[in-house]
């Protein structure tokens, strides 16, 4: 009996239909390979079909891999820098997909994220797909892949884990990925949430007070900085900052707002000199709502006037707005949570071809590896870059 009897034979099984296995399973059937796409979603693509509010912020124009989290942040270059965003531009240009720049170089479509994964399902070409099957067993054995899924049962030389991280379990988000990699050898860099709200204990009054109002303002984890709006929230902070700002933060560790921005030192005196009667809430009105500014005065407690502060409580105030801290009780988690940070270790992986070092043939892209870009398009692109450079080598 041959090896893979029973089994039907593809030269490349892909795991998960998502962004990073269907660009993986479209680039290998161009070139004339036998494709098979495992998904236990009935639909493929369902993060990008909920991704950028509807309308999927496809890639950013600014990718590089400054722009990315993880261990070994080589490991992102030469992926990221043979498929770029550019060529990714060039395929919605070809599929005729309106598009337009948000802003900080975020590409959304102009109509429907849906229009994305109907591009990548028309790329797939004669891909097959298992859709709706969940997997049962994932084995490895004189050369081969077997997969059982669904009602069918696959074997192929190359098999490619493409199936996401665990945020958003409830559109079919799960940690497979981690435990198949674990079940052949590979490491994982311990995941967490990232992009994701954080909550805020009793202690935090100042904040929890606010919610509903939005603020430009610079989020600070450790050494990271984001300059974007954040958002008060009933149970902590969201908005663009904060989520950039969470994917660099630990549990129990703090996170800073500056509030002032780049407004030159000793600015707080020198609004003192050119408007002595002003109030400190009139005064940082100018810089954040007002319900904020009322909030923050409260907590600075300055006099009555500029005039009524000492200079040396106004200094004391600057430095304060420059740098609120304060340590978040925790995170919104995998619930809320747009990506996950970590994942599968990047030292077991070839750079070039995303292929496991010990095991030919296995193969890990997209958000499973241990690659995280920032907000604004930098996840999707590395989805398209790994799923390419994997299609090419499978
Ligand atoms: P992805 O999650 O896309 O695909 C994994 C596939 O595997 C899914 O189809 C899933 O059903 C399947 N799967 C999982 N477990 C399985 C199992 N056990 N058996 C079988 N199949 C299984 N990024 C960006 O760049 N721009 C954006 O606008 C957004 N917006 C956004 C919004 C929201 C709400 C979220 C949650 C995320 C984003 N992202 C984003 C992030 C982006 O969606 C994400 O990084 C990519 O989809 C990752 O692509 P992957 O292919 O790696 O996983």
């Amino acid at each position: 009996m041959s090896p893979a009897a029973g089994h039907d034979r593809f030269d490349a099984i892909v795991l998960g239909a998502g962004a990073a296995g269907l660009f993986c399973a479209a680039t290998a059937a161009a070139r004339g390979r036998r494709v098979l796409v495992i998904d236990h979603n009935v639909e493929p693509g369902a993060k990008i079909v909920i991704s950028g509010g509807g309308r999927c912020n496809f890639t950013n124009i600014h990718t590089a891999p400054d722009r990315f989290l993880s261990a070994n942040p080589h490991f992102a270059k030469s992926a990221l820098g043979r498929y770029t965003p550019q060529d990714f531009v060039a395929l919605v240009d070809r599929h005729g997909i309106a598009w337009h720049e948000k802003t900080l170089g975020q590409l959304f479509c102009d109509g429907s994220a849906r229009q994305i994964v109907a591009m990548l399902m028309r790329e797939c070409g004669d891909a097959r797909f298992a859709l709706g099957a969940p997997i049962r067993a994932v084995e490895h054995g004189d050369g081969l892949f077997r997969v059982t899924a669904g009602d069918g049962a696959y074997a192929a030389p190359a098999l490619v884990i493409a199936t996401g991280g665990p945020s958003i379990p409830k559109i079919g988000a799960t940690g497979f990925a981690f435990a198949l990699a674990k079940q052949f050898g590979l490491k994982l860099v311990e995941p967490r949430p990232a992009l994701v709200p954080l909550t805020l204990g009793a202690d935090e009054a100042l904040f929890r007070e606010l919610a509903g109002v939005a603020a430009p303002v610079t989020a600070m984890a450790g050494k990271a900085r984001f300059s974007e709006a954040a958002l008060f929230t009933h149970r902590g902070l969201s908005g663009p900052a904060i989520l950039q700002a969470s994917s660099y933060w630990r549990p129990g560790s703090a996170i800073a707002i500056d509030f002032v921005g780049d407004r030159p030192a000793d600015w707080l005196l020198a609004e003192k000199q050119a408007r002595p009667r002003a109030t400190p809430r009139a005064v940082l009105a100018g810089l954040v709502p007002q319900r904020l500014a009322d909030a923050l005065a409260a907590r600075l407690a300055l006099g009555e006037t500029l005039a009524a502060c000492k200079d040396a409580s106004l200094r004391a105030a600057e430095a304060r707005l420059r740098r609120w801290s304060f340590q978040p009780s925790g995170s919104e988690g995998y619930a809320k949570a747009e990506v996950t940070v970590g994942g599968i270790a990047t030292a077991g992986l070839s750079s070039q071809t995303m292929a496991a070092r010990h095991l030919p043939g296995l193969y890990c892209i997209g958000e499973c590896v241990d690659v995280t870009g920032w907000l604004g398009g930098y996840n999707f692109q590395w989805a398209w870059a790994s799923g390419h450079a994997a299609g090419l080598a499978v």
